[in-house]
């Protein structure tokens, strides 16, 4: 896995490494730092995805089956440095799809996103296939990662695996750099200083999922049947859909006397020009996808997993 320091990483490694074995999986990061548990539970490596051999390497001395390749800069990270966003996005992307075509990897999972939308798509119950002209250099990246999948899947046949994540709600690590994260800042605040100033609208409705559902979708779509699989770009995926006020008012009813403000930063734009609500119902087709947590479940699951890891932050 790549980006296992990261938000998806975090969470991500201990679960596959319960399916297949402590040793089996190993964590490769480069920013940041490890989780303890992922550190201290199985094999780990620095990696810089954006050096081909390095990874080639990487794959080739491990016998690597699977590559989960989650290194990425999201959104707003994204717009601060966009040549780096295209580089780490998509340059490491075509690496290791080349390397799957060529090695031991069997099958690639690589996340998409929601901000493969735009302004020009539906904002609600957003099809699968639609008009998709993202406005960000990470929306960007991820619609050309999209083809490149397909394109490598139908003219090599490689078995790669694809979800167009929501704003993906977690308490074991800070993600850093993404448009969503004020869901996840939002808990932190309200259990260390009671108040939050948060830089979206109070009327902001994003796509939301808690990790826990974001874990199982991953393995429940690699572990489907590959004749069930017919989307080879990225199949939409969604949980919940609700405002950054209706999500306040959630925290308020259990942290007495928590109080947000709303102010808007450059970030609004981005939010406000993706979806509202997704219809996901490829995914609940064509292997069996069904979210579990609603708003208040993952309000009551992120408060007692804040007050007890403090979301690595
Ligand atoms: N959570 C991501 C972000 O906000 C969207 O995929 O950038």
């Amino acid at each position: 896995m790549t980006g296992a320091a990261g938000q998806v990483g975090t969470d991500l490694v201990p679960v596959l490494r319960r399916r297949h074995g402590q040793e089996a999986v190993i964590a490769a990061w480069h920013r940041g730092r490890l989780a303890d548990e992922v550190a201290e539970s199985g094999p780990a490596m620095e990696l810089d995805v954006t050096d081909p051999a390095a990874f080639q390497d990487a794959v080739a001395a491990n016998g690597i089956t699977q590559v989960y390749h989650l290194a990425t800069l999201l959104s707003a990270a994204g717009e601060t440095d966009p040549d780096r966003a295209w580089t780490v996005n998509l340059g490491s992307l075509r690496t290791v799809l080349d390397i799957a075509r060529r090695s031991t990897v069997e099958r690639l999972f690589w996340p998409s996103s929601i901000a493969v939308f735009g302004p020009t798509s539906p904002r609600h119950g957003t099809p699968q296939e639609t008009v998709l002209e993202p406005t960000t250099m990470y929306g960007v990246t991820k619609l050309a990662g999209e083809a490149l999948c397909r394109y490598y899947a139908l003219r090599f046949g490689i078995d790669v695996r694809s979800l167009r994540y929501p704003g993906l709600v977690s308490y074991s690590r800070f993600s850093g750099g993404g448009t969503t994260d004020y869901s996840v800042e939002m808990f932190l605040h309200a259990l260390r200083t009671g108040s939050y100033r948060c830089f979206v609208r109070e009327d902001t409705v994003l796509p939301l999922m808690f990790m826990e559902d974001a874990l199982r979708a991953t393995v429940e779509l690699m572990t489907a049947p590959a004749a069930a699989i017919t989307v080879r770009g990225s199949y939409n995926l969604t949980a919940l859909s609700f405002t950054a006020g209706e999500l306040a008012a959630a925290i308020a009813r259990r942290v007495p006397g928590f109080s947000c403000t709303f102010e808007p930063d450059f970030r609004q734009a981005i939010a406000d020009s993706w979806p509202a609500t997704i219809d996901d119902s490829r995914a609940r087709r064509d292997w069996g996808w069904r979210p579990r947590f609603d708003l208040d479940a993952m309000t009551d699951a992120m408060l007692e997993g804040v007050a007890r890891l403090g979301a690595g932050a």
